[in-house]
């Protein structure tokens, strides 16, 4: 068996002038789920729109499941599923002969096409709406169909593109614990995502990109410990003396609008410090996390 699912090198997409792609290079280990993160615009979809040959690369080498995307868009089509950022249900069929009418793209026979579709939609938790139509749905039940219809050919590599965008807290963690089932089943899964509690609960392994170029790679916590420390210390008044109190001592900060943010390995003594010093200033601590990295190493503005 293979142990890389995904090669890219120097991988680059161009569309005119514009690189959304920059020199990219990864891989993804055969049975983790890998993360894609990335402010909008990122490039995280023409990335992986390249990877399940959609699109051809402007530049680099691609290699899916041990072939190269070049010549071989055909034989790794047939062992990947996709889900892409957009919901593309065909709206006139039932949730069932939206699963079986996929399935014959991939030359599955009609009665192999319907057990597997029930079964992938009771795997849902989608049994019961078998056959509705995709309008009578909400969108979280919409996702859980595109998920199930992207199994259908029991592909090696689940490629997803942002998949609880848009889903509310309950759909969400129910599509998540899916992914567990499958990725405990061995599944190898690519993700991108904007929630990085998706990703830190679901990725073994992820990068971020800044403007189609790779800004870090790593497992979540450690990049926590790497970029942030354990702690955060937040103090959300009295900015100005907080922010001179803190440089007289050397400690490392970011001005957030009104807030001023610490981050450091153990935060117990400052923040009794901050405390002490100022009584009424409101100073929280808590645990560093994957949002605390993402900002920090994108940036906090807003972008178009
Ligand atoms: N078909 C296209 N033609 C021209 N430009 C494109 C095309 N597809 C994407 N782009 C541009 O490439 C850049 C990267 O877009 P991409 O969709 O890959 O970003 P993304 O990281 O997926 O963003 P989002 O989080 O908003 O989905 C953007 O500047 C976008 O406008
Ligand atoms: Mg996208």
């Amino acid at each position: 068996m293979i142990d890389i699912v995904v090669e890219a090198k120097n991988l680059r997409k161009t569309f005119g002038g514009l690189v959304a792609v920059d020199d990219l290079s990864f891989s993804v280990m055969t049975g983790e789920c890998f993360g894609i993160l990335g402010p909008n615009g990122a490039g995280k979809t023409s990335t992986i729109k390249m990877i399940y040959a959609f699109s051809p690369p402007s530049g680099g080498t691609l290699n899916v499941l041990g072939m190269d995307i070049s010549r071989h868009a055909r034989a790794i089509k047939a062992k990947i599923g996709v889900c892409q950022q957009e919901n593309n249900l065909d709206p006139d069929l039932t949730v069932l002969k939206n699963l079986e009418v996929f399935a014959s793209y991939f030359n599955i026979p009609a009665a192999e096409a319907k057990r597997r579709s029930r079964e992938l939609l009771e795997l849902m938790a989608m049994e019961g709406r078998a056959a509705s139509k995709p309008v009578e749905l909400s969108g979280g039940m919409i996702r859980r169909v595109v998920v199930a219809r992207a199994l259908i050919n029991r592909p090696e590599l689940l490629i997803l593109d942002e998949p609880t965008t848009g889903l509310d807290p309950q759909s969400r963690h129910q599509l998540w614990e899916r992914l567990d089932v499958l990725k405990h089943n061995g599944l190898s899964i690519l993700l991108t995502t904007h929630n990085m509690d998706e990703a830190a609960r679901l990725c073994d392994r992820l990068i971020i990109v800044d403007r189609g170029r790779l800004v870090v790679e790593g497992r979540p916590p450690e990049l926590v410990r790497r970029h942030v420390g354990r702690h955060i210390i937040e103090i959300t008044d009295h900015n100005e003396p907080v922010r001179a109190f803190l440089r007289e001592r050397n400690v490392p900060f970011e001005s957030v609008g009104h807030r001023t943010l610490v981050g450091l390995e153990n935060g117990e003594e400052l923040c009794g410090r901050i405390k002490e010093r100022f009584p009424d200033a409101a100073c929280t601590m808590r645990m560093a996390n994957l949002e605390d990295v993402f900002l920090r190493l994108t940036g906090r503005e807003l972008r178009e």
